[in-house]
C-alpha cells in the first residue's frame, strides 16, 4: 500500500492598504500566518486628526514594495512559492486601494500567479480565523452572528458558511470607532481615539454620567451620533459652569462613553444571536481591540466567541489573505487586468 501523499498546504500572499496601513502577509491554508508586515500611518495623520487621503496614498506608494518584500522574506517563501494573490478591492479610499490593487496585479502578471480581490470587510471576519502564533485555537463555528466594528463600519452580519454572509443591520449614522475617533477629539485625547479612550476610562467611573443608549427596539441598526452629541452637551454644560477645559473629568467621560457604546454593541449582538440560532460569535474590526468589549461579550454569551489576536483587530493583511484562501479553494480567482477597487462595495 503507497503512504498516503500530504498534500502542499495553500499559499496566499495577502495585501492591504485600503486606508492608513499598507500591509503584506504570507498565510498557510486560510490560517497558519508565515508573516505579516503592517506598516502603519497613524503618525502622519495624527496632526490632522484623521486619515488624510492624499497623504495616505502617497506613503502607500512609499513603502508598498519594501513591505511586501519583508513580508516574503519573513515567511521564507519566494514569490514563486505562493499559490494566490489576494487583495483588497474595497470598500476604503479610492486613492489608497488602487496602490495595494497595482502592485498586486504587477505581481500576478509577472509571476503567472492567480488574483483574489477581497472585500475589507470579509477580511475582517477571516481574521478570527488567522492563529498568528501557531497556537491551534479553534475556527469559528457556522452559523455564526458576527459584529464588525472599525472606523468606518458597524455591521451585524450573519455566516452560514464560507463566504455567506446575510447583512441584519447596520450604523444609521457614525460608525464605531468614527464615535470613539470624535469624542477622543472633542476631549483632546488624541488620534486614534479608541486606544486613548480607553486608556483614559481605566482609571475612571463608567456610571459617572448619564449618557443615552440607541436601542432601536425591532432591528439590528445602530445609531452613535446621539451619544456623541449628549458627551458634547455634557462638556459644554460642565465648561459653562466654570469648569477650564484642563480640569474636564475625563477620565468619567471616556469611562461613561465607552460603556455606552460598549452596552449597546454587546447586547444588539447578543440578541441577534439567540434570534438567529447562532452557534458562536464573532467580533472583528478595530474596535474589537476594545478591552471592555472583549470582556463583557464573552460574559454575555454561553456562546464561544471568536476575538482577533490584538495585532489583527486593526487593518493587516493576513485577514486578506485568510479571506483570499477560502475563495481560491472555491475557485473564485479572476485575471488581473480584471479586477479594480470598489471604493464603496458593500459586503452583503
Ligand atoms: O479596522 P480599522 O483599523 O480600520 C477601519 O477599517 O476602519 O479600525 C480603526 C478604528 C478606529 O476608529 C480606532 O479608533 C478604533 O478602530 N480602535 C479602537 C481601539 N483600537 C482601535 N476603538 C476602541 N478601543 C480600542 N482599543
Ligand atoms: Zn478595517
Amino acid at each position: 500500500m503507497s503512504p498516503r501523499r500530504k498534500l502542499k498546504p495553500a499559499r496566499i500572499l495577502g495585501i492591504e492598504t485600503s486606508c492608513d496601513e499598507t500591509a503584506a502577509a504570507v498565510v498557510e491554508d486560510g490560517r497558519r500566518a508565515l508573516s505579516n508586515v503592517v506598516a502603519s500611518q497613524v503618525d502622519l495623520h495624527a496632526e490632522y486628526g484623521g486619515v488624510f487621503p492624499e497623504v495616505a496614498s502617497r506613503q502607500h506608494v512609499k513603502v508598498i514594495d519594501a513591505v511586501v518584500a519583508t513580508a516574503l522574506k519573513q515567511a521564507h517563501v519566494e514569490l514563486d512559492d505562493v499559490d494566490a494573490i489576494a487583495v483588497t478591492r474595497g470598500p476604503g479610499l479610492p486613492g489608497s486601494l488602487v496602490v495595494g490593487l497595482n502592485m498586486a496585479k504587477g505581481l500576478s502578471l509577472g509571476a503567472g500567479k492567480s488574483l483574489l480581490g477581497i472585500n475589507h470587510l470579509e477580511g475582517h471576519l477571516y481574521s478570527a480565523w488567522v492563529d498568528l502564533k501557531d497556537e491551534g485555537n479553534d475556527a469559528p463555528e457556522f452559523p455564526l452572528l458576527a459584529l464588525i466594528v472599525s472606523g468606518g463600519h458597524t455591521e451585524l452580519v450573519l455566516m452560514e458558511k464560507h463566504l455567506k454572509y446575510r447583512r441584519l443591520g447596520g450604523t444609521l449614522d457614525d460608525a464605531a470607532g468614527e464615535a470613539f475617533d470624535k469624542v477622543a477629539r472633542l476631549l483632546e485625547l488624541g488620534y486614534p481615539g479608541g486606544p486613548a479612550i480607553q486608556k483614559a476610562a481605566e482609571g475612571g467611573d463608567p456610571s459617572a454620567f448619564q449618557l443615552p443608549r440607541a436601542w432601536l427596539e425591532g432591528s439590528y441598526d445602530f445609531s452613535f451620533s446621539g451619544l456623541k452629541t449628549a458627551v458634547l452637551h455634557q462638556v459644554r454644560d460642565l465648561q459653562s459652569g466654570g469648569l477650564p477645559t484642563s480640569a474636564l473629568p475625563r477620565a468619567d467621560l471616556a469611562a461613561s462613553f465607552q460603556q455606552a457604546v460598549v452596552e449597546v454593541l454587546v447586547g444588539k449582538t447578543q440578541r441577534a444571536a439567540e434570534a438567529f440560532g447562532a452557534a458562536s460569535i464573532l467580533v472583528a474590526g478595530g474596535v474589537s481591540a476594545n478591552g471592555p468589549l472583549r470582556e463583557q461579550i464573552q460574559t454575555a454569551s454561553d456562546l464561544p466567541v471568536h476575538l482577533p489576536p490584538l495585532a489583527l483587530c486593526t487593518d493587516n493583511a493576513a485577514m486578506i489573505a485568510a479571506a483570499g484562501y477560502f475563495r481560491y479553494e472555491i475557485g473564485k480567482q479572476r485575471d488581473a487586468l480584471d479586477i479594480d477597487a470598489e471604493p464603496g462595495w458593500k459586503l452583503a
